[in-house]
Formats: C-alpha cells, sequence, structure tokens
C-alpha cells in the first residue's frame, strides 16, 4: 500500500472580481493570491468557498473561427466574472503538427490578441502562454506515467487526425496527457469547452482520480463544461463535419474576424438539406439545423424556438448572416485597436505566466512529492 501524501488543503482563488479601477483591482488581487498561498502553495483555509476555478485552453493554429468563439471563448468571457480564471494559449499542443517557427510564433501573439478583442480583461482573468510555464510539460510526464497506452489509442480524435499513418508525431499520441497536466495544474474545478472535447476531458478526470487514489489526495477532480447552444457548430459546406480552424475549406469555416460581406456570402452559400420545410432536426437536416443554431445563439434564443419563424431557407440565412455579422461586430473593432498595440499584449501574456506559474508551481511539486520523486 503507498502511503498517502499530506492532506490536502484547498487553494486561494485568484482574487476578487471588479471592485476598484483596473490597475488598483489587479494590484491588489496579485497581493491577495500571494497572501493566500502558504509555503506548499496550498489555497488558504476560506479561499475555495468564494469562487471556482476555471481553466480553458485553445490552440495557436489558425484564425479564430465561429466554432471556438460560440463553443469555448464566449463562455470564458462571462466566467471571468464569476470565477477564478486561467486562460492558456496551448502552443505546445499545436507542434503535434508541423506549423513553421515563424507562423507559430506570430499565431500565438495573434491568438492572445484575439482572445482580448473577443473581451478577456487581463485584469480580471489569467491569460498565458502555455510554453512560458515549465510545470506544463512537466506534470506531463508523470500524466504519461498515469494514462494506459489503450486508453490513448481509444482517443477519437488522435484516430481522426492520425488516420493511420506511421509517421504521426508521437506528441499527437501523447496530447491528451499534456492536456490533463494542464488542467490538473491549476485545482480546476470547471473546464469551459466545445463538444469536441468530452473524451479529452473524460480522460483527464479518470487520470485525477486514478492519482488520487494511489498517491492521495493531490488533483482537484475538474468538470467539463459545455454550452447549451453552440457546442458543436458545424462546417457550412459539410454539416455533418465540426467546423475547424486547420480543416476543411475556407468557404465552411467562418472566421470570427473576417470582413461582414464574406461572412454573408458564406452563410447565403451554406449547404442545406433536401426538402424546404424548417425545423431543428440535427440528424436529418444537419445543414438547416446549424443555421438554426447559429441564429439562435447570435440572438439569444433556442434553435427550436427561432425554427418556427421560418418557412424558407433563403429567410432564414438572411437573418442568420445578419445576426452573426452583428454579434462580431464589436469583436473586429477591438481586434483593430488591439492590433496596433502588440506592446500591450506581451505584457498581458508576461503577467499572466507569471500568475500562472505560481499556481501551478505550487501543484506540481505537490504531485512530485505524492509520487515520491526525492525533494530536492
Ligand atoms: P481547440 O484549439 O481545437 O479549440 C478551442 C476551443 O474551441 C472549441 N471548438 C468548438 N466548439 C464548438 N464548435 C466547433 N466547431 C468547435 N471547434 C473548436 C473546442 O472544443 C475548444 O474548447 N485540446 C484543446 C486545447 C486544450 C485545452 C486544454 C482545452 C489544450 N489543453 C485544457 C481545455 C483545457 C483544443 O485543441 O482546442
Amino acid at each position: 500500500m503507498v502511503p498517502a501524501g499530506p492532506a490536502r488543503v484547498a487553494d486561494p482563488p485568484l482574487g476578487p472580481r471588479r471592485v476598484t479601477p483596473s490597475g488598483a483591482r489587479s494590484r491588489r488581487r496579485v497581493a491577495l493570491r500571494q497572501a493566500m498561498l502558504d509555503s506548499t502553495g496550498h489555497r488558504g483555509p476560506y479561499s475555495s468557498t468564494l469562487m471556482a476555478r476555471v481553466f480553458s485552453g485553445i490552440q495557436p493554429t489558425g484564425d479564430m473561427q465561429l466554432g471556438n468563439y460560440l463553443g469555448a471563448v464566449r463562455s470564458w468571457v462571462e466566467d471571468q466574472h464569476v470565477a477564478d480564471c486561467l486562460f492558456c494559449i496551448v502552443d505546445l499542443h499545436a507542434l503535434t503538427e508541423e506549423q513553421g517557427p515563424a507562423v507559430l510564433r506570430a499565431r500565438t501573439l495573434r491568438k492572445a490578441t484575439e482572445l482580448l478583442a473577443c473581451g478577456l480583461d487581463p485584469d480580471v482573468c489569467t491569460l498565458f502562454v502555455q510554453s512560458h510555464v515549465a510545470s506544463h510539460t512537466q506534470l506531463a510526464w508523470l500524466m504519461e506515467c498515469t494514462a494506459s497506452f489503450g486508453e490513448l489509442r481509444r482517443m477519437t480524435q488522435f484516430k481522426d487526425k492520425s488516420d493511420g499513418r506511421e509517421g504521426v508525431r508521437v506528441g499527437l499520441f501523447t496530447y491528451p496527457c499534456l492536456m490533463a497536466a494542464d488542467i490538473l495544474l491549476y485545482d480546476t474545478d470547471r473546464v469551459p469547452v466545445g463538444d469536441d472535447q468530452r473524451q479529452h476531458l473524460e480522460l483527464a478526470r479518470d487520470l485525477a482520480v486514478r492519482w488520487n487514489s494511489r498517491y492521495g489526495d493531490t488533483f482537484t477532480v475538474p468538470e467539463a463544461v459545455f454550452p447549451k447552444t453552440g457546442a458543436r457548430v458545424m462546417d457550412l459546406q459539410d454539416p455533418t463535419s465540426k467546423m475547424s480552424k486547420s480543416r476543411g475549406t475556407p468557404q465552411g469555416r467562418i472566421d470570427v474576424f473576417e470582413d461582414p460581406a464574406a461572412i454573408t456570402r458564406k452563410v447565403m452559400r451554406a449547404v442545406t438539406d433536401a426538402g424546404a420545410d424548417v425545423r431543428y432536426d440535427p440528424a436529418a437536416k444537419p445543414g438547416v439545423s446549424n443555421l438554426l443554431e447559429l441564429l439562435a445563439v447570435a440572438t439569444g434564443s433556442t434553435p427550436t424556438a427561432v425554427a418556427g419563424d421560418y418557412h424558407q431557407y433563403g429567410a432564414l440565412k438572411t437573418d442568420t448572416a445578419a445576426a452573426i455579422v452583428e454579434l462580431l461586430a464589436p469583436l473586429r473593432e477591438r481586434v483593430a485597436e488591439l492590433d496596433g498595440d502588440p506592446g500591450f499584449v506581451h505584457e498581458v501574456i508576461a503577467k499572466g505566466a507569471a500568475t500562472a506559474a505560481t499556481v501551478a508551481e505550487a501543484v506540481l511539486s505537490r504531485a512530485q512529492r505524492a509520487v515520491g520523486l526525492l525533494e530536492r
């Protein structure tokens, strides 16, 4: 029987939200955070009742597409005001496929710019780049030694992306272990993601539970959270496949910062289904159902409710295009402003990495102690 690690106390939230003007607020949050960390990095006794910890990530593999925004980032923007939030640009995950050094560097900074334009506020959440916090790769190894080959082989994203190729990178296979490490490093309570991440999240939970039962209570077991509408935005040209920033055709994908005329054109040319009736039925009518979901999410309604307003595909497409353009207009304006200030974006991610590292290093050393690695 392996002796259990020390009993775990909850870690601190990253701080209160929106109580003072931004600069002072941010300094107070950092001070509060530091005061709440004891020498082992555990949360103070009063803290975890204040706020849940939220963590999520996005790859810097292409321009942000509508599925990323509706499936994940929109929830992040809401969560940052009610939870202790860390959001990560997962550049190490992007290395599972060739990006090109200059492209990866540029896209990583661009992803931070896009996330700020979507409404992430660095005064109330922590935004950082995965490779800036070394603990991610360190814990990933411990996760690789916790997961089994069989578990990883069953991952549908690996099967889809590797497509039986011998030359596929090993990192693509072990990717879910790095993802579990990302999440577990922050004692995450909730992980807001799109539906395609469901299986990876289940694995992260299984690994946390397995570890805790082997080595004593070390990790918080995270819960995946999916949006009610928009959890799986489909490709406009192939509505049986999900919209993706790195796969499919540009005609099937709406980029969040794309110009309104292009968005309208793509929606108007979206593939619809046989039969002229407008009803929400993803299995029988995937094209129309996708448009109904988009319209519902952009107007704060439900797909079934909006379906009642339409009898023709043409009118549905016109209104869906207009609603998406309106939803994205303020984001486009903000990205143009932020593009002119890369210094600010660099500053945000530098500060974010420092904050994230404090939390992650404490949890990493807790895990290292629990598994029996000799302290230096
Ligand atoms: P990524 O970069 O593919 O996508 C980022 C987020 O966008 C969601 N998403 C979608 N949601 C609805 N419809 C779509 N068509 C659509 N396409 C993408 C994804 O579900 C995701 O929430 N493995 C992750 C990144 C990651 C991560 C993490 C996430 C690494 N570590 C830890 C959460 C926690 C990925 O590749 O996401």
